[in-house]
């Protein structure tokens, strides 16, 4: 039963690259095979070009966030030997998956395949030639100044929250800015979409990555027409336990995190029938990473929120769930060391895993999640082999082969921190290292979005996975 996860996968690649869900990140389906690497002669225009406009262009162009252009052969031409170096330890693109072990199925997947790195490989080494630039592909569009990505899937947002402005200056110091905002909402609304985004281009050259976070006040006389709101929405019972926990009987203002905003990538998508409840009297807060680029720049962030029709519930919730460390045991990290921690969260419910999203600081490593089932089977799901501070990763599955678990499953969690002189991000080898906010201190978490079912749901779509199994078999 709780097998039908993994024979999904094995044979899953052949499928996805003709499935064509993944509107996080526009890349096409099919990759950049046309080479003419069988001779040797590999060219920019006909073999390079048309990976880079797939796999980089999006961070790689004028008024992106990073360095320097790779849209035209001048531009990218000095830059050859740094980008073999950095495709072949596989840190660029920003995708630290191991990806020998584990699901390899997700939608905002911008890794390059083996044959990629070979093309650009052999590209630098005959010495980067041009080639006939009469034969690149037509430039790629990419979206104009002040749009919401996800506006060329869903349209304009159905509702934006504007949060106020940051200046920054031409010079200063890594900078945080947290502004809060109020949703503006006088009915509950299921939210189906939502994607944060700097100010235009400039907005985008100084944000680094931005966190948002969803504060919605929680006392009884809420959760009782929360309830209402959820009837007749599978798993409501847990969704509303994990609300009832959070309270503890207190009336309280509860934060989870919400959508986050980073280079390559835009924002949340829900699966089909899922969504996300937000509540009249809720506030969104923005947590804005901002360097300084030579040259004042004002920015002004907004949450777009795209909904579910009125009067429309979807038929499954949302829920965030942070498994790691800081629910079970404190982390220690002595000076020169490499530690590893655990942490683990036990499903009251069966549920679909949403996405993969290690949290940690400057001394984390490498992350992994394991599924440990009722039966006592384990699965490793993911493992991030480099992780790196600079890059916060949401992994976000393919719905055809996102963890499918059992109620009881244990999702665990295990951190490795490395806290010595080896570790290139670490400011100081010589502190002990605890849990805390700050870059400095550490963390050791996935950023889990979970959708709780029912078990009549797991029975089905299991069903399902084992048929879709088979029927590629054949
Ligand atoms: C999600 C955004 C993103 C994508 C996609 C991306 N890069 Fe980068 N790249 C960056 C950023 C930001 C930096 C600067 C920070 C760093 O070095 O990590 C960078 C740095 C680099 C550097 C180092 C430049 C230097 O200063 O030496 C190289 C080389 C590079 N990228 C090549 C590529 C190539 C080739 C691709 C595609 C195969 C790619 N990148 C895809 C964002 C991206």
């Amino acid at each position: 039963m709780a097998g039908a996860n993994t024979h999904g996968r094995r044979w899953g690649l052949a499928a996805v690259g003709v499935v064509t869900i993944g509107v996080l990140l526009a890349v096409p389906g099919g990759s950049a095979a046309q080479s003419s690497t069988s001779a040797g002669a590999v060219t920019f225009a006909e073999d390079v070009a048309p990976i880079f406009q797939q796999k980089c262009q999006e961070c790689h162009r004028p008024d992106s966030m990073a360095p320097m252009s790779l849209l035209t052969y001048e531009a990218s031409r000095p830059w050859a030997r740094s980008i073999k170096a950095r495709v072949v330890a596989r840190e660029m693109p920003p995708w630290f998956l191991d990806k020998t072990i584990g699901i390899q199925e997700f939608i905002n997947d911008i890794s390059l395949t083996d044959e990629e790195i070979g093309t650009i490989v052999r590209w630098v080494d005959a010495g980067a030639p041009a080639g006939d630039l009469t034969k690149m592909p037509p430039p790629r569009e990419w979206p104009s100044g002040d749009r919401f990505r996800l506006e060329d899937s869903l349209g304009p947002p159905d509702h934006v929250v504007t949060f106020d402005a940051f200046t920054m200056p031409a010079v200063a110091q890594d900078t945080f800015f947290r502004p809060m905002a109020d949703a503006g909402l006088s009915e509950p609304r299921w939210v189906r979409a939502a994607e944060t985004k700097p100010s235009g281009r400039d907005g985008r050259r100084i944000a680094h990555h931005a966190s948002t976070y969803l504060h919605q006040p929680e006392n009884s006389a809420l959760l009782e027409a929360e309830t209402a709101l959820l009837s007749g929405q599978a798993a409501a019972d847990v969704v509303l336990e994990i609300a009832r926990q959070r309270i503890g009987g207190d009336p309280i203002d509860t934060r989870e995190m919400f959508t986050e905003w980073a280079q390559g990538k835009s924002g949340e998508v829900y699966p089909e029938e899922t969504g996300k409840l937000v509540k009249p009297g809720a506030r969104f807060e923005v947590q804005i990473h901002y360097h300084a680029v030579g040259e004042e720049i004002t920015d002004q962030l907004q949450l777009g929120l795209w909904f579910y029709p009125k009067g429309v519930t979807p038929k499954y919730s949302v829920t965030f769930v942070s498994v790691g460390t800081q629910n079970n045991k404190p982390l220690h990290i002595p000076p020169h060391s490499v530690t590893m921690h655990q942490g683990s969260y036990t499903l009251p419910a069966p549920a679909i895993l949403h996405n993969f999203q290690p949290h940690m600081h400057y001394r984390g490593s490498a992350f992994s999640m394991e599924a440990i089932y009722p039966d006592g089977r384990r699965e490793l799901l993911n493992h991030a082999d480099r992780f790196s501070n600079d890059w916060h990763v949401s992994y976000i599955y393919h719905p055809d082969f996102a963890p499918l678990l059992p109620r009881g499953t244990v999702l665990q969690i295990t951190a490795w921190h490395d806290n010595t002189a080896a570790n290139r991000n670490n400011p100081d080898p010589r502190q002990w290292v605890a849990y805390g906010p700050r870059s400095v201190d550490e963390m050791a978490h996935s950023n889990s979005q979970i959708i709780f079912i029912t078990g009549d749901d797991y029975q089905r779509m299991s069903a399902e996975r084992r048929e879709r199994a088979r029927a590629l078999v054949r």
